[in-house]
């Protein structure tokens, strides 16, 4: 097939794209697809209007790709592409927006609260935020509500560092979550959807930094994360995980595939955020997963591009 490869964009994820992209861009030329790379900061419609491809592969992270924008461009081109939708991107993209709908279908998240920087700025910031941290108690993580790869990420231990935390996600963007931590291990869920099937999950990876946080180095640099596939959890756990990760996959819309990532505590997975464009980089878990599960990455990038086409 004539295939677009999208990726780079205008986000913060725009290097990892790339790697993401260089991967799916050589695996799709081994199948003997006609590839073609795009950039989507410098072109899009124009481009896609004049190469007309069978479908494109997207391998956008962030806002302006992954946030349900390039995924609404396509539709109106008529262009199949692959993953998630419009509806589904925006509403993955957004914490604020994930969490909301989890809650409400009884899937397990930590809780949080929503602030908005024009309402920290009409209100003055401390006294809501106060409020805030004091019900969700410390430590708690302040995260930018649009972002991926721990961009703008901070987990804070007492009331002296919350501030900082929150003038520093504000930075990444104008919506913010504090959201109470979770002291477990972590768990990222893998889901592929092939043509004509029901979503699975890939695998269970079990992700242990060696040092501290699983923060952008910890993501990013070969040998730094430890990774445990299958997870070592117990029976229960490894079926409630699945389970978990399934459900949130179908609550949020998702289709094609995409990664439910978790952290499990005293058993129970909560989750914590669901990617409609995991990385596919050296280090990232999903095709960790799939490799593990017998899957090459020219398999797992032939069934994402056929779920697009069919
Ligand atoms: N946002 C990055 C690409 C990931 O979660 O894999």
């Amino acid at each position: 097939a004539r295939v677009a490869v999208l990726r780079g964009g205008h986000s913060m994820e725009r290097d990892v794209s790339f790697v993401t992209g260089r991967r799916v861009q050589h695996a799709l030329e081994r199948l003997g697809h006609e590839v073609h790379p795009l950039d989507v900061e410098e072109t899009t419609t124009g481009a896609l209007m004049e190469l007309s491809p069978d479908a494109a592969f997207i391998c956008l992270h962030g806002p302006g790709g992954e946030d349900g924008t390039v995924q609404a461009l396509l539709e109106t081109l008529g262009v199949p592409y692959t993953g998630s939708g419009p509806l589904s991107s925006i509403r993955c993209m957004d914490k604020d927006y994930a969490k909301r709908a989890l809650r409400a279908a009884g899937i397990p998240t930590p809780p949080s609260r929503t602030f908005l920087r024009r309402a920290m700025n009409e209100m003055g910031a401390s006294a809501a935020l106060d409020v805030a941290a004091d019900s969700l108690g410390y430590p708690l993580v302040v995260k930018p509500a649009r972002e991926g790869s721990s961009f703008g990420l901070s987990r804070v231990e007492g009331p002296d560092g919350i501030l900082d935390a929150v003038y520093e996600a504000f930075g990444y963007d104008a919506k913010i979550l504090l959201e109470g931590w979770v002291d477990g291990t972590e768990v990222s869920v893998p889901i592929l959807e092939p043509a004509g099937e029901e979503p699975s999950v890939l695998g269970l990876v079990e992700i242990r930094p060696r040092e501290g946080a699983y923060n952008f180095e910890a993501k990013y640099t070969p040998g730094a994360t430890d990774f445990a596939i299958p997870a070592e959890v117990a029976p229960e756990t490894a079926a409630r995980l699945r389970e978990t990760a399934l459900t949130a996959y179908r609550t949020l819309g998702c289709s094609g595939y995409a990664r439910v990532d978790t952290i499990v505590e005293s058993g129970t997975p909560q989750v914590i955020d669901v990617k409609t464009i995991p990385g596919f980089t050296e280090t990232s878990t999903f095709p960790l997963a799939a490799e593990a599960s017998g899957l090459t990455f020219e398999d797992l990038v032939e069934t994402i591009l056929d779920a697009a086409l069919q």
